[in-house]
């Protein structure tokens, strides 16, 4: 059964592991080098980044289970434009990760209609995010879910830069 929760504080643990995990997996082949991967893991996804990142009331995160196994995550900013493209009303779909052994369910669906719900329920009218270029399967993803392209914006990794796209739609 598949089943959708709002993470709390006491998530900690299983969000840190969640985002290092699937951001390893979904990325770890665009990134050259494998000492700069480590490092930006050990910066971005430690669980006290994670824990100052739950703590902060813009952000919201959701856990999805399967069969009450933690799988995947997603993250929304609140009140997040995208430079003057987008309205003040406007949230972040920061990110939104399932672990490779489950992508083959395809509840990335699901999920995303769960978390769009939830930053309605938040009164965000609208909804952007960004991907890297390579992503093809994310990108094909956003388009069949008619995000639409809106600009760009540099990913960094231990100073190198990835270049995004960000794509954004009404909700
Ligand atoms: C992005 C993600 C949430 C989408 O969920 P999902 O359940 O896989 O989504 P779907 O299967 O509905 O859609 C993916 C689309 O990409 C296609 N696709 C799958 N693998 C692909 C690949 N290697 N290259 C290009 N397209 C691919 C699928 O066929 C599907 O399109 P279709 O429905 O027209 O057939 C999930 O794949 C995921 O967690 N990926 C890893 C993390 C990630 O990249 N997150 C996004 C960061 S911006």
């Amino acid at each position: 059964m598949i089943t959708f929760k709002t993470a709390m504080a006491t998530d900690v643990e299983i969000l840190a592991l969640l985002s290092r995990v699937t951001y390893v997996e979904s990325h770890g082949h665009f990134i050259d080098d494998k000492k700069d991967l480590f490092k930006y893991c050990e910066q971005a996804y430690s669980i006290k980044k994670t824990a100052e990142d739950l703590n902060d009331k813009n952000n919201l995160f959701y856990i999805v289970y399967v069969d009450d196994l933690p799988v995947g995550y997603s993250k929304i900013v609140l009140n997040y434009p995208f430079e003057n493209k987008t309205s003040n009303h406007s949230c972040r779909l920061e990110r939104i990760y399932i672990l490779n052994d489950f992508i083959p369910m395809k509840i990335g669906q699901a999920f995303l209609n769960f978390t769009t719900e939830e930053a309605k329920k938040n009164k965000a009218t609208s909804m952007w995010l960004s991907v890297y270029i390579k992503n093809k399967r994310a990108i094909n993803f956003y388009t069949k879910n008619e995000f639409k392209n809106i600009g760009q914006l540099n990913f960094h990794v231990n100073g190198k830069e990835y270049n995004n796209s960000v794509l954004s739609k009404k909700i």
